[in-house]
């Protein structure tokens, strides 16, 4: 099958704001649809999401431009090509970008064909897209982290960590996993409340997000709330942190305001193994700034035999970047963001480079995000094994908390237990 059409449009995101869907056609007349998500917290190094900067629409943030890229010049390039030669597919397009960072065609509208193509290719033959995807990779159902609470730029600068979040890796099956984060979501919430917080719904990614007086209160409040939900922690839900810390660092210090506090890159160190001594934290995300390359190996030196140390920000789901983290052992697992880099090929190489290193790696949905559910199919494809996708609320998470369930429904794939607690092989 070949590639008849490229069609895009302007949609709306979870925030509200314009991202890109792509629509292809394939010569079969098969046709399919995916939609680009778009971040807050993004990394300085992120692959470029081509903005109109027309301020009379949407204040600048109009994608009219990367959608005519895409029944442009991209079409153009691509049509009557094999819709199943994804590599083939994807550095056609880089090459047209020509630019580093993707930033003369969009990141957004070519994450959106790249995507929409395979969509299209999967149903042309008939099999589902996690399978298409997975090609001889051995597929691997994802454990997902929920996020419970939210801070930094997701929820109004409450506290600074961005996000708390629940492993629920003692289940025997997704479903029931799920069905405890549902659980642990409505006792967190009672909690808060019964603390006189004011709670005026969800924040960007569907965790709470009160206004507590320390970073350390929320890592407390969850654990107390797995606790009082009947659940053991550690051994049934542990706790993931995204620290997101390049958002709070000035001039080589982190800046704790609601805490009055600031520390240097030794002293969050500190801090955060002090966290992992006395709460059941499994995983650490951007512990450290996003260019800090002196600090993260000291970190992974402290910490990275007992725990997952991920870089988003820090990698930005780049190959060169993550190639030089492994090289200097500085983390031993990086959080995978489609859109951070712009074409699946590129997405699968660093997933795979992760694993040959024995680092660990999470498929991660954005803050702002679609209903599309292409993530989930792309963690269980790639064996990637954890999944981020936000909270148990707000439709554009569930999509893929959803598919997930049906997933696991029709694949026979195991829900794996007990393996993201300890990260036994450090980078
Ligand atoms: P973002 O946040 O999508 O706003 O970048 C998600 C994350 O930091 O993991
Ligand atoms: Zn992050």
């Amino acid at each position: 099958m070949t590639i008849a059409d490229l069609r895009a449009l302007e949609i709306l995101d979870s925030r509200g704001r314009p991202t890109v869907q792509v629509t292809a056609t394939l010569s079969s007349g098969v046709r399919a649809s995916a939609q680009v998500p778009s971040g807050a917290s993004t990394g300085r190094h992120e692959a470029v999401e081509l903005r109109d900067g027309d301020a009379e629409r949407f204040g600048g943030k109009g994608v009219q431009k990367a959608v005519a890229h895409v029944s442009g010049e991209i079409l153009e390039a691509l049509h009557g090509r094999a819709a199943e030669d994804q590599a083939g597919l994807d550095a056609a397009m880089i090459a047209l970008d020509g630019t580093p960072d993707k930033s003369r065609l969009g990141a957004n509208a070519m994450l959106g064909v790249s995507c929409a193509v395979a969509r299209a290719a999967s149903r042309g033959q008939g099999v589902p897209l996690w399978r298409y995807l997975a090609g001889t990779r051995e597929p691997v159902f994802p454990v997902p982290m929920v996020n419970m609470l939210s801070g930094g730029l997701h929820a109004g600068g409450n506290i600074e960590f961005q996000d708390f979040l629940a492993i629920p890796h003692g289940f025997p099956s997704y479903a029931r996993a799920l069905e405890s984060m549902v659980r642990l979501h409505g006792v967190t919430r009672d909690i808060i409340a019964a603390r006189g917080f004011v709670l005026t719904g969800v924040a960007d990614e569907g965790g709470w997000g009160p206004a507590l007086h320390s970073n350390e209160e929320a890592l407390a409040l969850l654990t107390e709330a797995i606790e009082k939900a009947g659940y053991e922690p550690g051994g049934q839900i542990s706790i993931a942190i995204d620290v997101a810390s390049t958002h709070f660092h000035r001039d080589g210090i982190y800046r704790l305001a609601t805490e009055s506090r600031s520390l240097d890159s030794a002293g969050m160190i500190e801090q955060l193994a002090g966290w992992c001594d006395r709460y059941p934290v499994a995983s650490i995300e951007d512990g450290l700034h996003e260019d800090d390359w002196e600090g993260w190996p000291l970190l992974q030196a402290r910490l990275g035999e007992r725990v997952q140390l991920v870089g988003d920000d820090f990698f930005t789901t780049n190959p060169e970047r993550v190639r030089r983290g492994i090289r200097g052992k500085a983390a031993n697992a990086v959080l995978v963001k489609m859109n951070q880099i712009g074409t699946l090929t590129e997405t699968f190489a660093v997933i795979d480079m992760a694993r040959q290193a024995g680092w660990k790696a999470v498929v991660s949905a954005r803050s702002g995000e679609t209903e599309d559910s292409f993530l989930a199919d792309l963690a269980v494809a790639s064996g990637a094994g954890q999944i981020k996708i936000g909270s148990i609320t707000r439709s554009e998470r569930l999509a893929k908390y959803n598919r997930l369930l049906e997933i696991e429904a029709d694949s026979g794939l195991a829900y794996p237990t007990g393996n993201t607690r300890r990260v036994t092989r450090a980078g």
